[in-house]
């Protein structure tokens, strides 16, 4: 057993994820890395285990398969990790019109965003409970809108964030600080990974992903509820609660077109 605490984060081989993780190595918490790339995962778990002192546990897996979420906890309960911070992380989005875009790659986007995060969350929350621990769960301020070109990513996150505000209130008695943390675009390999590079989402301001990482990390020590990184993302979230939801739609959809359709 480890007698530091343990986190686990998914999606921490490039990204948000990659500075959350290093965030929690530099805090002296030892890590669970969860993701495909195995060739990434150990080279950070050989970096940051000489670097910091920690313990690191790589398991390389595709949470977007069934049955990986039971692998990923029958791996920890064998090392007898107990978790106090679980951060889901990992997550992908499907760029093109709804009637183009590949079911399956919406199966996978929907799988990996919704339900390896939920089940990930129920499977940990007897060891959160127990050392009233924190669930950082990363949503989008595309929780706040529907997003046409993107229509399965925003409403993945829709649930993320509306999930993540319930079961805050619900664990609150037992101690667990849940956040809901909802970066808008942020520089990463998402954009590329969602063929999202003709979108013209992509003119708009963008975020440093470490800058972003910071921020997630700081609103989940605070047990925020909700966080949002950046003036302009909270003024974007703030002006959309007061717009009705068809303009809202209109809007994203008039910014999201193909560029050189604009
Ligand atoms: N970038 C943005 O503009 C933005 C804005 C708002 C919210 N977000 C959210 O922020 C989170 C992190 O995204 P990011 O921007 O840091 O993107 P990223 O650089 O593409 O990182 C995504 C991470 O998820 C992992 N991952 C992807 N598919 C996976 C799968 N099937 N199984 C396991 N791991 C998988 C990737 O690792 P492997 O490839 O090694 O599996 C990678 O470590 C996501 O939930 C995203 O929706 C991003």
């Amino acid at each position: 057993m480890s007698e530091r605490p343990v986190a686990l984060i998914t999606g921490p081989t490039s990204g948000i994820g990659l500075h959350l993780a290093e965030l929690l190595a530099r805090d002296g918490y030892d890590l669970v890395l969860v993701a495909r790339n195995a060739e990434v995962l150990s080279q950070l778990a050989h970096d940051w285990a000489q670097q910091y002192d920690i313990r690191i546990r790589p398991i390389a897996i595709d949470l977007s398969q069934a049955g990986a979420v039971e692998t990923v906890v029958t791996t920890v309960r064998e090392h007898g990790l107990r978790l106090s911070v679980l951060v889901n992380n990992a997550g992908v989005g499907v760029y093109g019109l709804f009637t183009d875009t590949p079911l399956q790659h919406e199966r996978d986007l929907l799988h990996l965003n919704v339900l390896a995060l939920t089940e990930l969350t129920k499977s940990f929350l007897p060891d959160l409970r127990e050392s009233k621990g924190h669930i950082l769960n990363v949503a989008s301020t595309a929780a706040f809108e529907p997003g046409p070109y993107m229509a399965v990513y925003y409403a993945s996150k829709a649930y993320v964030l509306s999930f993540s505000e319930a079961i805050a209130e619900e664990l609150a008695g037992d101690g667990v600080r849940v956040t809901a943390f909802c970066p808008g675009l942020t520089r990463s390999g998402f954009q590329h990974a969602a063929s999202m590079e003709r979108s013209g989402l992509l003119r708009l301001p963008e975020m440093d992903a470490r800058e972003v990482a910071e921020a997630g990390y700081r609103a989940m020590l605070k047990g925020k509820r909700v966080a949002i990184p950046g003036l302009f993302n909270r003024i974007l979230v703030a002006s959309v609660r007061f717009t009705p939801r068809r303009w809202v739609a209109h809007l994203v959809a008039w910014l999201s077109r193909p560029k050189q359709n604009i």
